[in-house]
């Protein structure tokens, strides 16, 4: 299968000498969900950048829907869609006026049955008529999603879709990404959250240092590194891990306070429970508990251990 994004030998020197892509290579498949997962300034929406053709390759070779970035930079830029990190939104235009101005921006014919199924999908055909500016961050949001839905590209580009959003867009966009999926759309998402990834992605690619250190299918990337931890804060001191608990991977905190259970996403149900029941069993009490997901940094951490 053709690759709808190929990246190849990607690098990114800026003005002032930084070196912002270090030798990337990348292939995005027609119909994939990829999220490149990094954290700030890893050079997730410089790559971006570069394959919308906002920013310039120091070298390198990119096409995008078979065409090269820079050569047929028209087709290129005609088959992607773009909702940009940063919010662009400070409009009198309607969000009507708005999206349809940005379909004709690709050459494309006015469809404005297409631009009324967007901006029902997005839940905001009942702001049609209201200027950008009046509107609520999460609905400037959605504009600036309908607006890269506009000329119907095959390939959608989300820069960070739910850094700082609410819990209901946040669930909303999810949704929006499947239904998209479902149309055939390939949608390259970067986030710095490995739950998004976790929850949205086919595969991934965990870029640190404008270099592109790993790139998985979800599960297998899951299975390998997503690990839980659950902290039980006890009532009474513990002087060292009981011994019906031993088989578990379980460690007691130094003060004897805190006991830190750590296992995989996949299989948590039956390890929690089991582990509360052995506490119940011996009378161990505990005030609170949380559990934490294993953050990015210290799947950077396992890998450079690796
Ligand atoms: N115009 C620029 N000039 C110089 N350095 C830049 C410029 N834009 C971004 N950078 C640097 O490149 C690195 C990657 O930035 P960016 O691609 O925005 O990362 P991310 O999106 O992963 O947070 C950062 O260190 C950033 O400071
Ligand atoms: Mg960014």
């Amino acid at each position: 299968m053709q690759p709808d994004i190929s990246v190849k030998h990607l690098n990114k020197i800026y003005e002032d000498g930084f070196q912002a892509l270090k030798d990337v290579n990348l292939e995005i498949y027609p119909g994939e969900i990829f999220a490149l997962l990094g954290p700030n300034g890893a050079g997730k929406t410089t790559m971006i950048s570069i394959i919308c053709g906002i920013v310039n390759k120091s070298n390198g070779e990119v096409t995008a829907a078979g065409h090269d970035i820079v050569k047929n930079y028209r087709k290129a830029r005609e088959a992607i869609g773009l909702v940009p990190q940063e919010l662009n939104t400070d409009s009198f235009e309607t969000v009507w006026d708005a999206v349809s101005f940005s379909r004709g921006l690709f050459g494309k014919a006015p469809k404005p049955a297409h631009i009324e199924k967007v901006l029902k999908d997005l839940s905001l055909w009942d702001k049609r008529n209201n200027r950008i500016m009046s509107l609520s961050g999460g609905m400037k949001r959605r504009v600036m999603i309908a607006k890269a839905l506009s000329h119907e590209p095959r390939i959608l580009f989300l820069d960070e879709p739910t850094a700082g959003v609410d819990v209901e867009l946040r669930r909303d966009m999810w949704e929006m990404v499947r239904k998209l999926r479902e149309n055939g759309t390939t949608i390259i998402l970067t986030t710095h959250y490995i739950e998004e990834a976790e929850e949205m992605a086919d595969r991934i690619g965990v870029i640190r240092q404008g270099q592109i250190i790993l790139v998985e299918d979800k599960d297998t990337l899951m299975s390998k590194l997503g690990k839980k931890e659950l902290r039980l804060q006890l009532q009474h001191k513990l002087d060292k891990v009981p011994g019906e608990l031993t088989l578990e991977p379980i460690e007691l905190s130094e003060d004897g306070y805190e006991l830190i259970y750590t296992f995989d996403s996949q299989q948590q149900q039956a390890g929690v429970a089991r582990l509360l029941r052995t506490l119940g069993d011996l009378g161990i009490e505990y005030r609170d508990l949380q559990t934490r997901e294993s953050s990015l940094e210290e799947i950077f951490v396992g890998l450079v251990h690796e």
